[in-house]
């Protein structure tokens, strides 16, 4: 194993894109921000420099970050955010998982331009469990903005209406030749006839889920979220923020030159969104073709396509870091996830729904992050005041699952704010039936676990029923994720093991929806060795 080390100067710059000029934050000049490659077992060592004028954290998207909290990056969960001037070294070491994940700031909508690829291979001397491919080249899937998004997000703070749609997708930092003054602004690969890529598809969107297509080309999904699947076979990817997708792609067609494309899936009728589509070229050696095949991508609406590909993967059980289900459940737990509302304050232009607020929630409590310090610095210090332990098990609601819609409760629509968590004992297995409600809008919430991988047992639309659903349960293959799309008026089931010791956030990975409350935490106890003790932070943990 090695210690591998980088520095990230975060600043301002002047980036240009679909005939504007637009002043965005980017790590060490570039967007996407550096590659970062490590091998299962290495140590990540990564200075962050903040010279930009906002708070920043950088969090290390699917990392376990086993013993290592302090390095997980959630602002106000995990860290006091880092302030202009100052810097912070996030430590820690990448065990017991490998492929793709991604980094990506932790603060306000900062994101959108401070993101890059996180790569773990397998160990020298390991392999993959699947042939090795010729070559391996990171996809990024963002969106980008005709304006500064940390302005957009404050102004759709501020008026309670929903924050601009992007203006256009991007790839690998590029709109693509579809978009105004990008006919050069587009992604290349190169490819040989007859070779094997690895392509490693990372959803950086904000706020849109995507299909990803190649033209004439079938895909082999076999990892998602840094954890093998069972190959899949597919001529379609789905992605929702916070996910990656790992592909092989094979150079099988005649030579030629073929448009890679992705277009948003937009599951809530009703919900604006960005109705675009980037595209880059995959260009066989030696093609003189003067126009690229287009991909057919699907409808906007498409979920039949989006449940297929989502409900289809299955976990590579027996192969590398594969863990099998737990069968014993310690803890129960039904969480309703979605929109809601709040009323306006005061001194505020309401513009959202019914001069009205967007709100979220879960189990009827919509999050509120912190602001004296950090979550887990209350935890480790014992300070009281900062979290409350009360995060329910269940909705504050009785359902009828056979006859009412659950997801329809409007006692649901104005839920409360709270700094709740649920505390789990250390080695705890905890079992959640997340379930989306329909109060304001009904939506595929892309729901992402910090500090663990899940299992997903099952997924499905309308309600739960406590009945029918286990049968559908799968607890010899499922696969194992960070971030689970619950599925457009449906649910989703998931299973983990709480053993790491710390505080874990787990929220909606649609942007906005984080400041609008959908999140809540686990603080999960230490147990009985110093194995399994969260240490104290680092000397260099920033101050609020
Ligand atoms: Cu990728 Cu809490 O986020």
């Amino acid at each position: 194993a090695a210690i591998v080390e980088h520095s990230f100067e975060v600043k301002n710059l002047t980036g240009r894109k679909l005939c504007n000029e637009q002043v965005i934050t980017a790590v060490n000049g570039s967007l996407p921000g550096p590659t970062i490659r490590v091998r299962e077992g290495d140590i990540l060592i990564v200075h962050v420099y903040n010279k930009s004028p906002y708070n920043l954290t950088i969090h290390w998207h699917g990392i376990f970050q086993k013993l290592s909290g302090w390095a997980d990056g959630p602002n106000m969960i995990t860290q006091c955010p880092i302030m202009p001037g100052n810097k912070y070294t996030y430590k820690f070491k990448v065990i017991n998982q490998e492929g793709t994940l991604w980094w990506h700031a932790h603060v306000s909508t900062l994101r959108a331009t401070v993101y890059g690829a996180l790569i773990i291979r397998p160990r020298s001397g390991q392999r993959y469990p699947f042939p090795k491919p010729d070559r391996e080249v990171p996809i990024l899937l963002g969106e980008w903005w005709n304006a500064n998004v940390i302005d957009l997000e404050n102004q759709a703070l501020a008026t309670g209406n929903a924050p601009a749609n992007s203006d256009a997708y991007t790839i690998n930092g590029r709109p693509g030749d579809l978009y105004n003054c990008s006919q050069n602004q587009i992604y290349k690969l190169k490819v040989e006839k007859g070779k094997t890529y690895l392509l490693r598809i990372i959803n950086a969107a904000l706020n849109n889920q995507l299909f990803f297509k190649i033209a004439n080309h079938k895909m082999t999904v076999v990892a998602v979220d840094a954890a093998y699947t069972t190959p899949y076979v597919t001529d379609v990817v789905v992605t929702g923020p916070g996910m990656t997708t790992d592909i092989l792609l094979t150079a099988d067609q005649p030579v030629g030159s073929y448009y890679m494309a992705a277009s948003p899936y937009a599951s809530a009728p009703g919900v604006p969104f960005n109705n675009s589509t980037t595209r880059a070229i995959l260009a066989y050696e030696g093609s003189t073709a003067a126009t690229p095949i287009m991909p057919l991508m699907p409808a906007t609406n498409d979920t039949p396509t989006a449940h297929k590909f989502y409900s289809n993967l299955t976990g590579l059980a027996g192969g590398p870091h594969w863990v099998p289900v737990p069968r014993h459940i310690d803890e129960h737990m039904f969480i309703t996830v979605g929109l809601g509302l709040e009323a306006c304050g005061t001194n505020a232009t309401c513009q959202g729904p019914n001069q009205q607020r967007f709100s979220a929630s879960m189990n009827n409590h919509s999050f509120q992050q912190p602001t004296s310090l950090s979550m887990l610095q209350a935890f480790f210090f014992n300070v009281a005041g900062i979290y409350t332990p009360n995060f329910p098990d269940k909705p504050p609601v009785k359902f009828d699952y056979t006859n009412t819609n659950l997801s329809n409760n409007a006692s649901l629509l104005f839920a409360p704010k709270a700094t709740s968590v649920k505390v789990l004992k250390y080695n705890s297995t905890v079992q959640i039936v997340l379930q989306n409600t329909a109060l304001l809008a009904v939506e595929n919430h892309p729901i992402h676990l910090h500090g663990f991988n899940f299992h997903v047992l099952a997924q499905g639309f309308g309600n739960y029923d406590p009945v029918n659903s286990p049968k559908k349960f799968n607890l010899v293959n499922p696969q194992e994720r960070n971030t689970i799309g619950v599925p457009v008026g449906g649910w989703a089931v998931i299973r983990f093991r709480a053993n790491n010791p710390g505080v874990w956030f787990m929220h909606c990975h649609l942007d906005v929806h984080l400041p609008w409350g959908l999140a809540t935490a686990f603080v999960v106890k230490n147990g009985p060795t110093p194995g399994s003790t969260l240490p104290p932070p680092p000397a260099d943990l920033p101050k609020c």
